[in-house]
């Protein structure tokens, strides 16, 4: 998919690699970004520079409503970023209870499946389009400091690869990105080093525009752990292991 003349929507907008993803889309010629956040107010430092493209949505991912009223209100979007994202870095036996456990499931796996089923339509009227689902390294591998973040992750990469089987017909090209830490207010909670938001996006958009519809292994961070994930998964799992929760 050629980005350039593009109307893409990002969920997530005013986090760190949602606020990478616009303004590269910008930068590579999307005619319009509708940029999605739960409180608007947040978008500030993206739409101080007044660029007409932007177009602000209120939406959060969970709230079904909303989710239609955008469906409704962009109708025109060729390009879905589903780029929010929740995780509570916890145990799945450390967590106090399982409320965080809940709610990365519902903003991870099932924001990620309302929103593709709310544009999916509209994507093939306008000739197949592209979903860009943001998932994580954690998708292929579990990290015990953030069990059910992983396996949240986990989720939306099978549902990815079962969204792409469903809307080849309609040509709809669907990528999930995988990713390790990145220096966001999220990656925060991981160890350093992390990669820059614009690394890990640049080759995402990359990806559009070359056509892949498939797994994206986002930048060179990335790429080293996926490289000896291939080459031992049970060592580089066994590695993962030793990163534990908190004893609550
Ligand atoms: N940073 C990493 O190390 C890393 C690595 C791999 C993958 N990822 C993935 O990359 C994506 C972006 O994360 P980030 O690193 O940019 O973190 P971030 O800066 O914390 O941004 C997360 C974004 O998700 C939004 N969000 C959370 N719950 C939402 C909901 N119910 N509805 C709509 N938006 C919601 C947040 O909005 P509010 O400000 O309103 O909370 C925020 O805009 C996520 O899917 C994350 O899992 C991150």
């Amino acid at each position: 998919m050629d980005i350039s003349g593009s109307i893409a929507l990002v969920t997530g907008a005013n986090g760190g690699i949602g606020r990478a993803f616009v303004t590269d889309l910008l930068k590579r010629g999307a005619a319009k970004v509708y940029v999605a956040a739960r409180d608007t107010a947040s978008l500030g430092a993206l739409l101080k520079d007044g660029d007409r493209r932007l177009v602000p949505l209120p939406l959060d991912v969970t709230d079904p409503d909303q989710v239609a009223a955008a469906a409704s209100v962009a109708s025109d979007v060729t390009l879905l970023i589903n780029n929010a994202g929740y995780a509570a870095f916890e145990g799945a036996i450390a967590a106090t209870d399982m409320d965080d456990a809940r709610r990365e499931m519902e903003v991870n796996y099932f924001g990620t499946l309302a929103m593709t089923r709310a544009f999916a339509s509209q994507l093939a009227d306008a000739g197949g389009g592209t979903v860009l689902n943001m998932l994580s390294m954690l998708s292929l591998v579990s990290l015990p400091m953030a069990a059910t973040y992983s396996a949240s992750k986990a989720a939306g990469l099978s549902l990815t690869r079962s969204i792409r089987a469903e809307l080849a017909a309609q040509g709809t090209q669907v990528i999930g990105v995988l990713a390790v830490q990145t220096d966001t207010a999220m990656g925060a909670a991981l160890p350093e080093p992390r990669m820059a938001p614009q690394e890990v996006v640049s080759d995402a958009l990359d990806a559009i525009q070359a056509g892949v519809s498939d797994e994206v292994i986002a930048g060179a961070q990335t790429r080293a752990i996926h490289q000896a994930l291939t080459a031992d998964p049970k060592k580089v799992q066994a590695m993962m292991s030793t990163r534990l929760p908190k004893a609550a």
